[in-house]
Order: C-alpha cells, then structure tokens, then sequence
C-alpha cells in the first residue's frame, strides 16, 4: 500500500491574462528550432493562432501548423498528425486549444521521440522514456491537460475513449493566457469548466493515499488523496463555484474567464497527481457510443455517482458545499453533505448541461454494456473511494438515464 506520495507538474507553469506574448522567448529557451503546432480550424478562424504563431515567428522559429485537430480525437487522426509533424522533422510540439488539441500535441510528441503509434502507448506508464519538447496552451478552461501526465484519444472501433497516462506526457511548458479563452463558445465554456469541477471534486474525494489499491508489479501516475492534492482540490472547487455561471453568461468578462482558467490547472495539478475515478471511467463509454463533450457526459453523470460515493465522503462532501457558496451553518454534517450535490445539481441546470442519459440519445438497451466497459477501467475506478461492482455501475447509469 502506497504511503509514499509524490508531485508533478509542467516542467514550467506561466499564468496570466497576456503571457502568450512569452512564447517566443520560453520556446526559445527550450533549444529548439522547429516547432510543430497542434490546433484546429475553429481557432483559426478565432485569430488565436495568429496570437500564439507572432511571438514564436518573431524569436525566430520556424513554425509548422497543423490545423486538423477535432473534438475527441481518433486514433487515426492521430497518425495523421504523426505524419505531418515527421515530415516537418519537428523538434518540438506545441498545443494550442482544448484538451482534444493539446493531448493530440501530446501523442504526437511521444510517437515521434520513440517511433510506435499512439495505439503502443494506451494504459498506464507504457511510454518507454522523455519525448520531445512539449508546450501547451489551453483555450478552453476545463481538461488541465497543460500540466496533466494524460492524452485521451478515441478507439472507434471498440466505442471507447482511451487513455495515455504517463509523467513523461507532462508539458515542458504550459502557458495559461485567458484571453485565449474568450472566445470560446457558451457550450464549450460549460462542458469544459464542469469537466474542471468533476477533476477537482473527484481528487478532493478519492481513495486515501494510504489506502491506495495499486496491485503489486503495476505501475501508475495516480496515488489517490494526499495533503497537496487536498489543497489545489479545495482551491479549484471555490473557483469553479465562483466563475463558472458567470463566465457562460457574460464570455466577454475576462475576471470570470480568469477564474476558470486557474480553476482548470489547479484542479488539473490535483486529478493528475490524486487520480480521478468512477465520474470519468463512466464517461468513457458515453463518450466512446454518442455524440456528447466529455465536459457534458462527465458533469450529467457527476451528481449521479456523487449521490453513490455520499457515505464514504460525508465530510469532504460538506466543505464542497461550503466551497460552492452554500450557506451550511447549523446543519448536520449529512444535511451538508447533501446540500454538495444540490450544489452541482443547481449549477448544472444553470450553465445548460444535459439532466439525463436519454436526453444525449443513450438507448436503455445500452446501460448493461456500459456498466460492463466502465467496470473495466481499472486504472481511474481504484482511485474512487467507494468500491463497485459492474450491478452497482448499471444501477447509477440507471439513476441517470
Ligand atoms: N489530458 C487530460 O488530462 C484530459 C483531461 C480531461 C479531458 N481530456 C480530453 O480533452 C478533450 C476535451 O477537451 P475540451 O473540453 O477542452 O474541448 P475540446 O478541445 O474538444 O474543444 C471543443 C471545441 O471547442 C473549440 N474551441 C476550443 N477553444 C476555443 C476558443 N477559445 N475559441 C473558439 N473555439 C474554441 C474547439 O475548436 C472544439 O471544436 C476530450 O477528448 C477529453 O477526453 C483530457
Ligand atoms: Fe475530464
């Protein structure tokens, strides 16, 4: 049993309304001359590329851009970006958009340093050793994946999102400007930012550290609660409960989008450390069967498996309540517990994020096979602290349909 916890991070973590005009210098700095960058055609459309490609061009670099990247990337976009970035002979990968972008930078980076597809990476610390350069920077505030050890890809054809979890996948350097993110459509804002809650309310009730059950000879980058964790955790939930609303109604208010855009890192710096565990591994074969964000199937199931991990976590579930700016005072520690998932319920209804699983086209038919996938993840279910069983899976996504 793990008692020994540890920290990672980006190799560097520079945050701030404006730091973008940075990246030349900090890519620089790296030694690299050939830049590949990962994005979409949204954000070009956006000017956000052109923001981030000025100060690179201007240091002198030579930039490649890569403007295929799609929602929820596929295994095979993957190799599509791999080859691009080959023939461009890059030195160094840069991620510019939402999580989708920035893991697909990740991958690419990985399968170009040591010459295997994305598909030899899938599952726990199965990259053999340090890639190339990575920098990120986040348009949307919600994955982390900036400082985070994950890249999360689709397998079309087992319907499933898929992950790549090691700490040589943390970025050499994230650079977090929220101004990139004011363009960022309501939608995306909402799925991203309660993608952001479910990360940190996830870490702020896992396992116990001490309690970690990480079978002998396995390897993971998670390690379940510790007292660093619990900080950022806290931190981020607060910030979540006083931005998120506000930055979906008013996108142009850069305080708000500040807010999320530290409410996402820091709860990235708590989950990639901590873990995140039954609201994600149920995702996966949402995410993998209809067409939902990951943002929107995490924070639709989020209440749902709340209400299931309630009597283990009474306490951490009462300061969630206070840290969403619920007012508790004289109540028990379960009236308070509960007012937590209140909390979430209410804010989910308010940023417009789908109540149920038939609401997102989820067929009752399909619930049993889900449970089955979703009990399969082994890696994130460990880390949740009240134990399953796929019957007990069946039964939330029950519950939520
Ligand atoms: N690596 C990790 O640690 C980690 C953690 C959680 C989730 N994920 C993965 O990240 C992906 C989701 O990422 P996401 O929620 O950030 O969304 P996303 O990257 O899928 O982006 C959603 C859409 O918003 C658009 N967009 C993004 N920023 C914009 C902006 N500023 N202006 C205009 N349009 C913008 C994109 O073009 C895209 O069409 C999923 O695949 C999920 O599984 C990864
Ligand atoms: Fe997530």
């Amino acid at each position: 049993m793990p008692d020994i916890w540890t920290f990672h991070s980006a190799g560097k973590l520079v945050f701030g309304a404006g730091a973008v005009a940075r990246l030349g210098q900090l890519v620089s700095e790296l030694r690299v001359g050939r830049v590949f960058l990962v994005t979409d055609k949204n954000l070009q459309r956006a000017g956000v590329v052109e923001r981030v490609c000025a100060p690179l061009k201007a240091a002198g670099l030579s930039v490649q851009i890569f403007d295929g990247g799609e929602p929820e990337p596929s295994i095979d976009l993957a190799e599509v970006a791999l080859a691009a970035a080959r023939d461009f002979r890059a030195e160094a990968v840069v991620g510019l958009g939402g999580g989708s972008n920035m893991d697909l930078a990740k991958v690419t980076a990985a399968s170009l340093t040591h010459g295997a597809p994305a598909r030899a990476f899938i599952g726990d610390c199965k990259v053999p050793g340090p890639v190339l350069p990575i920098v990120c920077l986040p348009t949307t505030s919600g994955t982390g994946s900036e400082v985070t050890a994950a890249a999360v890809l689709t397998d079309k054809a087992s319907q499933m999102k898929v992950g790549i979890l090691s700490n040589d996948l943390r970025p050499r350097v994230a650079v977090v400007d929220p101004e990139l993110t004011l363009s960022c459509p309501a939608k995306v804002t909402a799925d991203s930012g309660i993608d952001a809650l479910t990360h940190a309310i996830e870490a702020y009730t896992a396992v116990d550290n001490e309690r970690f059950p990480l079978p002998p000879g396995e390897k993971t980058v998670y390690q379940g609660r510790h007292p660093l964790g619990d900080c950022l955790a806290e931190k981020a939930i607060e910030l979540v409960g006083k931005n998120l609303a506000r930055a979906v109604r008013e996108p142009a208010n850069l305080e708000a989008r500040t807010g999320m855009s530290a409410a996402a890192t820091i709860a990235g710096l708590a989950f990639s450390n901590v873990g995140v565990a039954l609201v994600h591994a149920m995702e996966y074969p949402v995410g993998g069967a209809v067409h939902v964000s990951h943002g929107a199937g995490n924070g639709l199931l989020l209440p749902f498996v709340m209400w299931f991990n309630l009597p283990l976590r009474q306490r951490q579930f009462a300061r969630i309540a206070q840290l969403l700016g619920r007012d508790t005072a004289g109540m028990s520690e379960d009236d308070a517990a509960q007012e937590a998932i209140r909390a979430v319920e209410t804010l989910k209804r308010e940023i417009g994020i789908p109540a149920r699983l038939r609401d997102i086209g989820v067929k009752e038919g399909q619930l049993a096979d889900f449970a089955a996938k979703a009990f399969n993840v082994k890696r994130i279910l460990r880390v949740n602290p009240r134990e399953t069983t796929p019957e007990a899976i069946e039964g939330i996504y029950r519950e939520a349909w």
